[in-house]
């Protein structure tokens, strides 16, 4: 039996494919806990359903799923345009902006979202969040080139405050590496912004800054799985 916030994440994920999943669609793996229950439902649907879809993974874990279930696997050099995007959050404001990247895949997820033509997210009511930062006290993840960390840190800290911590692996000793060869900055305690697509520019133009984990005006529906199993929908 799974939990409350198990079943949120769930019921969530099963309404996204069963919604925004048709026959011959590209579909965007996304990352992180709550999508492994959309690749548990898409890959049910397809066996059912005989669908014919190809999915392009957001990571190394995404495309693990992906393989699990027996999907077909695509990439953006043959399919660079999604029909679909299916992705977690970390949070989701009243806009629809949200924060992700607490699972640092948050480069190839941009990617493959800014190529879908729809970018649903899945999310359990821990992510319902009036303005960014409200409710993720874990910060805004920055994905940077290595030997510019330091650098990068200080020119955040220095325009906006807050501190920029450099992620450490928990299961090895050093920081956490990205899919890509990457670090991660966890940028926390900054003052909230009114014009969070400013702050992404200017973080997004440091050089050495590969990609934010702000996505700002991307997602057009939220998908809140609830405790008790219902889902609440936001556009
Ligand atoms: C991965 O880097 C993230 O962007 C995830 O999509 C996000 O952290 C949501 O993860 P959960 O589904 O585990 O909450």
């Amino acid at each position: 039996m799974l939990s409350p916030l198990e079943s949120a994440k769930q019921a969530a994920a099963f309404k996204a494919v069963d919604k925004h999943v048709q026959n011959n669609y590209v579909i965007g793996i996304g990352s992180g806990s709550t999508i492994v229950y959309a690749a548990e439902r898409l890959a049910e649907r397809v066996s059912k359903e005989k669908l014919n879809v190809v999915c392009i993974p957001t990571s190394f874990q995404a495309k693990q799923l992906i393989v699990k279930h027996d999907l077909r696997l695509g990439s953006l050099d043959t399919h660079p345009t999604v029909d679909v995007c299916i992705d977690g959050a970390d949070e989701v404001d009243v806009n629809l902006d949200l924060i992700k990247g607490g699972g640092a895949c948050l480069l190839q997820e941009k990617i493959v979202a800014s190529c879908a033509n729809n970018l649903v997210i899945i999310a359990d009511y821990t992510k319902d969040s009036v303005k960014l930062g409200d409710q993720y006290k874990k910060g805004i993840p920055i994905e940077v080139i290595p030997m510019s960390y330091v650098p990068i840190q200080n020119k955040i800290r220095n325009r906006f405050g807050g501190d920029v911590n450099l992620r450490m692996a928990v299961a090895k000793a050093g920081p956490v590496i990205t899919d890509n060869g990457n670090f991660i900055l966890d940028w926390v305690n900054f003052k909230q912004s009114d014009d969070w697509n400013q702050v992404n520019t200017f973080i997004r133009m440091i050089p050495g800054v590969v990609e934010t984990g702000l996505f700002i005006g991307m997602a057009r529906i939220v998908y809140f799985g609830q405790a008790d199993g219902t889902v609440k929908e936001q556009i």
